[in-house]
């Protein structure tokens, strides 16, 4: 039997048409549009392709879209006093700095300047802190994990009782907060990793499987409990042979043939979290301009 498909682009499709919406009103409201600063530094074609396609939903969304590209030679001073002129502009309600940064350039300090307001990643250390002491509603939550918790939420409604999730990976972008906000969902989480002790068998445990390793096609068959959803949150291109051409293609962190066989539900790539990740941007960034104004962004679909 074959898994049900978790369409992350139709789910995305929704919450953009929600946003938009928002972000009309608040125009009409006040006159301003939400904004988002996006800063990229450095000349990685795969981050520049993440950060075209976040710049153009936000015009899309209706916002006032701000993109800073930095050569990859940009001080630590030179990128800290940008994020420092972001915060004090009025005009910008979201702050997003592209990972990873060339290596020359501490990311933590970075990300740790950016206001909290404004910080539409959820990395700081304040949002970081209120997604780990239960706090949903206030700070603003990392867009992949609020993406992936709506499609879990799809499969499974809003209470995880009773159900184990296993997340691999536990990095401050995916892991940890997709952990936490499967916890306050009261699911029964097991954060692994690359140190795990029998990662199969663990896997194998689990209701919910979430998959943010980095590595094409990791996860078999024989790691999934029949009848488990699994979320894959890797994109890994792949070379495919094409004569003289370098052509790649987009695969996860799943191996999608096998895992569909014996999965509920499963999530593709492309088109499953991937979306999701720039529709919850979109969402993080009106909500940070609604507050802007001393107001609640009418959104309902928070994790
Ligand atoms: N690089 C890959 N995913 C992300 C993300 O969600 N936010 C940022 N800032 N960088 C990323």
């Amino acid at each position: 039997m074959s898994a049900q498909f978790i369409d992350g682009k139709q789910v995305s499709a929704s919450v953009i048409a929600a946003v938009t919406e928002a972000s009309a009103l608040l125009e009409a409201k006040t006159g301003i549009r939400p904004g988002l600063a996006v800063v990229i530094v450095g000349n990685d074609p795969a981050s520049h392709a993440y950060v075209s396609s976040k710049s153009k939903m936000a015009e899309r969304c209706g916002f006032n879209s701000i993109q800073h590209s930095l050569p990859e030679d940009t001080s630590q001073e030179q990128l800290e006093k940008l994020v420092t002129e972001l915060n004090a502009d009025p005009s910008v309600d979201g702050i997003l700095v592209q990972l990873p940064l060339p290596s020359s350039l501490d990311p933590d300090a970075v990300i740790h300047l950016i206001s909290p307001e404004k910080d539409v990643d959820g990395l700081n250390v304040v949002n970081a802190g209120k997604i780990a002491t239960g706090d949903l509603v206030t700070g603003l939550v990392s867009c992949t994990p609020a993406g992936a918790m709506l499609l879990i939420n799809r499969v499974h409604g809003h209470d995880l009782s009773g159900l184990r999730a296993v997340v691999i990976g536990r990095s401050n972008l995916f892991g940890k907060p997709m952990g936490l906000l499967l916890l306050a969902a009261n699911a029964t989480v097991t954060m692994a990793h690359s140190k795990t002790k029998d990662l199969v068998a663990v896997c194998r445990d689990a209701d919910i499987l979430v998959a943010a390793v980095g590595r094409p096609k990791m996860v078999k068959s024989t790691w999934i409990k029949p009848g488990a959803t699994v979320i894959d949150v890797g994109i890994n291109r792949m070379p495919i042979a094409d004569g003289e051409n370098q052509k790649t293609r987009l695969v996860g962190d799943v191996d999608y043939a096998e895992a569909v066989e014996i999965a509920g539900a499963i999530t593709p790539v492309p088109g499953g979290v991937g979306p999701m990740t720039i529709a919850m941007l979109m969402a993080n960034t009106t909500i940070a301009a609604y507050r802007a104004h001393g107001l609640v962004a009418p959104l309902n679909f928070r994790p």
